[in-house]
Formats: C-alpha cells, sequence, structure tokens
C-alpha cells in the first residue's frame, strides 16, 4: 500500500497556488489512500525563516491552515492531519538526517539561497531545513509526495539521504517521488512578480479564504499582457496571468470566449476580468463557508488535530525504533 505524505507551513494565508498546486491533490490522494495519507501543518519549518516567522501568530496560523485544508474538503477522520510539532519523532530523524547530509548539498537548494539572501544573519535551522522536510517524509516511510514544483529539489534531496541511509546502515526508507498537479505547477503572483508565495506577501497571493471584494479589487489592477495597450489592442492569453487564472477557475465555454475575445479584441481586459470573477466566485463561496463553520467550532478542529497526532505518532514510533537500533543507540 503506497503511503502519502505532505507538509504545509502555517506562515500566511493559504493562497490559490497552495490549493491548485498542492491542496487540491491532498483531498485527491486522500480519498484514495485515507489513513494512508498523511497531511501536517509544519510549524517547525516554519520557524526557520525569521522574515516570515510571527511568535504572536504562529499558533492562530496554525489552527487556520488545519480549518483551510478542512475546508478544501480534507475529511480529518478519513486522513491522518496533524501538527509537525506536536509528534517529536520529526525532530529526533531530523537530527540523524543531518549527520548524513554535506553541508555543500544544502548550500545548493535554490530555496535557501532564495530565503537567506534576504537575510542578514541566516539561522543553522534555515539551513536544515531540508533535513527535517526528508524526516517528516521517511519517518512514516511515505513513497508519495504531493507537493508544488517548486520542492522538487527537497524531493531529491529526500532520495539521497534515503539512499545515504540505507546504504549506510541496511534498507529502510522508500525513496519517495514527487506528484504534481500537471494543471498547477506553479501559479504566477497577481502583482506579476513571478511566482504566487505567502513570503513575498498579500499582494502576491489570493487567499482561498479572502473576502471576495478583496481578491477583485487585486484583480482589477492585476497585469495583462503589456503587448495589449488600448483597448483596441489584440492580445495574447498564452502571455497573461489573467488569462493563467481562467485555466483554473473558469470551464471550458468561457476559456474559449475570453481566450478568443483577447486575441480579436473583442473584449477588454475588465471584462475578462469579470468574467474570472465569477469563477472565482463559484469556486470559493462554498469554501469559505465551510470555513466559517468550522471557525465557529474550534474544539472539533482541535480534536481532530489531537486525533491525528496520536495517528501519526502511532505509525512513527515502531519506525522510529527500527532507526535507532539500527543506527546503534544504546536500548535498555
Ligand atoms: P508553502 O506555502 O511553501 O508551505 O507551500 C505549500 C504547498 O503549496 C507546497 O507543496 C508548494 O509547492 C505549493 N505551492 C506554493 N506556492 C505555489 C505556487 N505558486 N504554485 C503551485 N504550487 C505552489
Ligand atoms: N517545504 C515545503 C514547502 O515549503 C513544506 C514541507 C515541509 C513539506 N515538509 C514537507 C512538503 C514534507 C512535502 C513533504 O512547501
Amino acid at each position: 500500500m503506497p503511503r502519502v505524505f505532505s507538509g504545509i507551513q502555517p506562515t500566511g494565508e493559504p493562497h490559490i497556488g497552495n490549493y491548485f498546486g498542492a491542496m487540491r491533490n491532498y483531498v485527491n490522494l486522500g480519498e484514495e489512500y485515507g489513513k494512508n495519507s498523511l497531511y501536517c501543518v509544519v510549524d517547525l519549518h516554519a520557524i526557520t525563516n525569521p522574515a516570515a516567522f510571527d511568535p504572536q501568530r504562529l499558533a492562530q496560523r496554525t489552527f487556520e491552515m488545519a480549518v483551510a485544508n478542512f475546508a478544501v474538503g480534507l475529511d480529518p477522520q478519513k486522513v491522518t492531519f496533524f501538527v509537525q510539532s506536536h509528534v517529536p519523532e520529526h525532530q529526533e530523524l531530523s537530527w540523524i538526517f543531518t549527520t548524513l547530509t554535506p553541508v555543500g548539498e544544502l548550500e545548493r537548494m535554490t530555496q535557501y539561497k532564495d530565503k537567506s539572501a534576504q537575510l542578514e544573519s541566516v539561522p543553522a535551522g534555515l539551513l536544515m531545513y531540508p533535513a527535517l522536510m526528508a524526516a517528516d517524509i521517511l519517518l512514516y516511510k511515505a513513497d508519495t509526495v504531493p507537493v508544488g514544483e517548486d520542492q522538487t529539489q527537497h524531493i531529491e534531496l529526500t532520495r539521497e539521504i534515503a539512499r545515504k541511509f540505507n546504504h549506510a546502515f541496511g534498507e529502510t526508507f522508500p525513496e519517495p517521488r514527487a506528484v504534481y498537479n500537471r494543471d498547477a505547477l506553479r501559479i504566477p503572483g497577481v502583482d506579476g512578480n513571478g511566482k504566487m508565495g505567502k513570503s513575498k506577501g498579500e499582494t502576491s497571493t489570493i487567499g482561498i479564504l479572502e473576502p471576495l471584494d478583496s481578491i477583485w479589487q487585486k484583480l482589477r489592477v492585476a497585469p495583462t499582457d503589456p503587448a495589449r495597450v488600448r483597448r483596441t489592442d489584440p492580445g495574447d492569453p498564452e502571455k497573461c496571468l489573467i488569462g493563467d487564472y481562467h485555466k483554473l477557475f473558469s470551464d471550458l465555454d468561457t476559456i474559449e470566449l475570453v481566450y478568443a475575445g483577447c486575441r480579436t479584441a473583442g473584449i477588454g481586459c475588465i471584462d475578462c476580468k469579470k468574467k474570472l470573477m465569477e469563477g472565482v466566485t463559484a469556486h470559493l463561496t462554498p469554501i469559505q463557508a465551510r470555513a466559517e463553520d468550522f471557525k465557529a467550532d474550534p474544539d472539533f478542529v482541535r480534536d481532530a488535530i489531537a486525533q491525528g497526532a496520536r495517528e501519526a505518532r502511532a505509525l512513527a514510533q515502531p519506525i522510529m525504533e527500527e532507526v535507532r537500533e539500527k543506527v546503534g543507540f544504546l536500548k535498555l
């Protein structure tokens, strides 16, 4: 039976990049693999980047990240959903993995390079981030990891760490593979500045729980195909982030209509954005309503997360036993 693992950081509001890139796959794989699919709010990862870490709000964001995942359709009764810091074995395995991972490899990670370049003083934990991520996955011997394309390098390193451990201590871990949503590998930010990302701030993101009028304010001023200077200039929807978003939110008829309208200058960008907003509204309204229901019942959410941690630990503990023995720690 394959085992699925993925993690999401509670560093900010979940956005449509997270949703289409990763969370929708959590739901689909959850339907298929049930309790053998594990989803984790990775608060230990969130504290590695001082630029994105806000101790006053971490607990609240962790809670809201759980709510958002339940609201998009992840059922905590069917899958294993928990918070990373509630399962201390993640840190224990992570330490062992740091001893197998060359510093040079960690320094080559593009996400590390991007984040550390913005900091005056780089915490060692930011460098170790991928070893903790490898521990998240391998602690459950998971082999399937739904993520966005930006995580490819980290998954590749996880495979290397698994190989190294197996070589040093005997066959233990599988070599996990990433699974992507082919239609949402790298969703662009609404400000036109590259990938949509939580760490890039609110101007870049469209939150799945963001009020619809606030989303519209962002879409209204979002850049479109720069070749379309005047209303009468034809545009290329393939070079427009609104065109990209239509592929996520609109039905095929609407996509055909706005794509043709753009190429012939038959419709203006604001009309096209209004059409997009219809799709956004249809998509997000039920999700936001469910989120309100969960927020109104915090005990349900807390109980679900507590139960998830018990389930995750029950899977992790025998694997950690095996690891301790193979590494050669004294057993009493
Ligand atoms: P993070 O917000 O970094 O914790 O990311 C959570 C998940 O969403 C990861 O699997 C990311 O790869 C994915 N993800 C984040 N941003 C995007 C994006 N702009 N497009 C597609 N997937 C994304
Ligand atoms: N690094 C991932 C991100 O930023 C989050 C993450 C932590 C993760 N541990 C994981 C993803 C394990 C998949 C599997 O998106």
